[in-house]
């Protein structure tokens, strides 16, 4: 692990060295670029009905760093030297539209976590789905970097990761970070620019997520795995860190998921709507958009990366350009298990991040 970890870094090193001045030019010209197909793709904005907090959402834990705004819709979760916390929804959905207009904290924020995901893992222990976006906290003045990921009835042994920069501070502004999940695709979406799509194939079996989840808000200490060698533990020094959210948006098929009409059958009808709506479908300028974010933001995708996977899962698209960017970097090397800590406890998404900080 250490030496693959290690083998990066020197490769980024190098690669920074030899071209770094050309490449300063040229992605700030492709950055400008970027920016003027972003801002066409998000000229037309969804159509988004937000629901108070307290009406689709309960804590989930540390309920004293969970504060209400005083018209209820927004929250902020905090994190401070005794506890992080969360929010869940009240119900499990079959399907259905997770979105938030979040702000990360600012400053520094290493070993810190910050995630927007929907789970069964409370309900389906050995089986659970899950849709992720995960937030790893940040040196000061680094970039910001995340990460998508999906799991399929305990899937957990073939981690979907892809991982990003993002094209403007989210420490500054509140954005909005939306999961679509419908039958047929899973779309992330960063504001109106959808960043990755996985289309159901046949071949991807119980890998695409099936059953009721629920959506998740947490912020956590990550420091016992986010470090490496405790370079990056988190400094309360800087507490609290503070990840707000705010006009929240859930459209699904609320579900018991032990009732007796199965899902399928009952949400049907509102899956159906679900598909019509404006941002299930990705339109040609969308689909440019979201080929230029992956070109000039995306520095892993479990797609590429041969190693650990030489025949890529069903679900993949390979995409020349990428594949040829991908290439020599093969693989930025994730390192240790992908295997999650057990969340029943602290009730937290875990992710590996031994590909730390500093190596880009
Ligand atoms: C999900 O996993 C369970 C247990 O491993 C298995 O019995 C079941 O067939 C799987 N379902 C699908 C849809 O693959």
């Amino acid at each position: 692990m250490d030496d693959n970890i290690r083998g990066c870094k020197r490769h980024c090193y190098y690669y920074s060295r030899t071209s770094g001045r050309t490449l300063t030019l040229v992605s700030l010209a492709l950055f400008v670029l970027s920016m003027l197909c972003f801002c066409v793709a998000n000229s037309a904005a969804f159509n988004l009905a937000a629901v108070p907090f307290d009406e689709a959402y309960r804590p989930l834990f540390g309920d004293g760093n969970l504060v209400r705004s005083p018209d209820g819709k927004a929250v902020r979760l905090l994190l401070d030297r005794f506890t992080g916390s969360g929010f869940i929804s009240s119900s499990l959905y079959q399907h259905g539209f997770f979105s938030a207009n979040i702000k990360l904290p600012s400053d520094y924020t290493a070993g810190v976590c910050v995630a927007f995901y929907t789970s069964n893992g409370d309900v389906f222990e050995k089986t659970h789905d899950e849709l992720d976006f995960e937030f790893l906290g940040n040196v000061e003045g680094k970039p910001w970097r995340f990460q998508t990921n999906l799991y399929g009835n305990g899937s957990t042994s073939r981690g979907r990761e892809e991982r990003s920069r993002l094209w403007f501070d989210p420490t500054k502004e509140f954005h909005r970070y939306s999961i679509l999940w419908t039958p047929n695709n899973i779309i992330f979406y960063i504001d109106e620019v959808p960043i990755r799509e996985i289309v159901r194939s046949d071949e991807m079996g119980g890998d695409f997520p099936s059953k009721p989840m629920s959506l998740y808000a947490t912020i956590w200490d990550a420091s016992t795995w986010a470090t490496n060698g405790g370079k990056y533990k988190v400094n309360y020094k800087y507490a609290p860190f503070v990840a707000e959210f705010k006009d929240l948006v859930l459209e699904g098929c609320p579900v018991n998921p032990i009732q007796e009409v199965p899902a399928f059958v009952a949400c049907a009808e509102k899956d159906l709507s679900l598909q019509r709506e404006d941002y299930a479908v990705i339109t040609p300028v969308r689909r440019s958009a979201m080929r230029k974010f992956r070109q000039h933001y995306m520095y892993y995708s479990y797609c590429y990366d041969t190693l650990r996977y030489p025949v890529p899962p069903p679900e993949c698209v390979i995409i020349p350009s990428e594949k040829r960017r991908f290439k020599d970097t093969g693989r930025l090397k994730f390192g240790g298990s992908h295997r999650r800590q057990s969340r029943r406890r602290s009730r937290s998404p875990v992710i590996s991040v031994s590909d730390d900080q500093s190596d880009m």
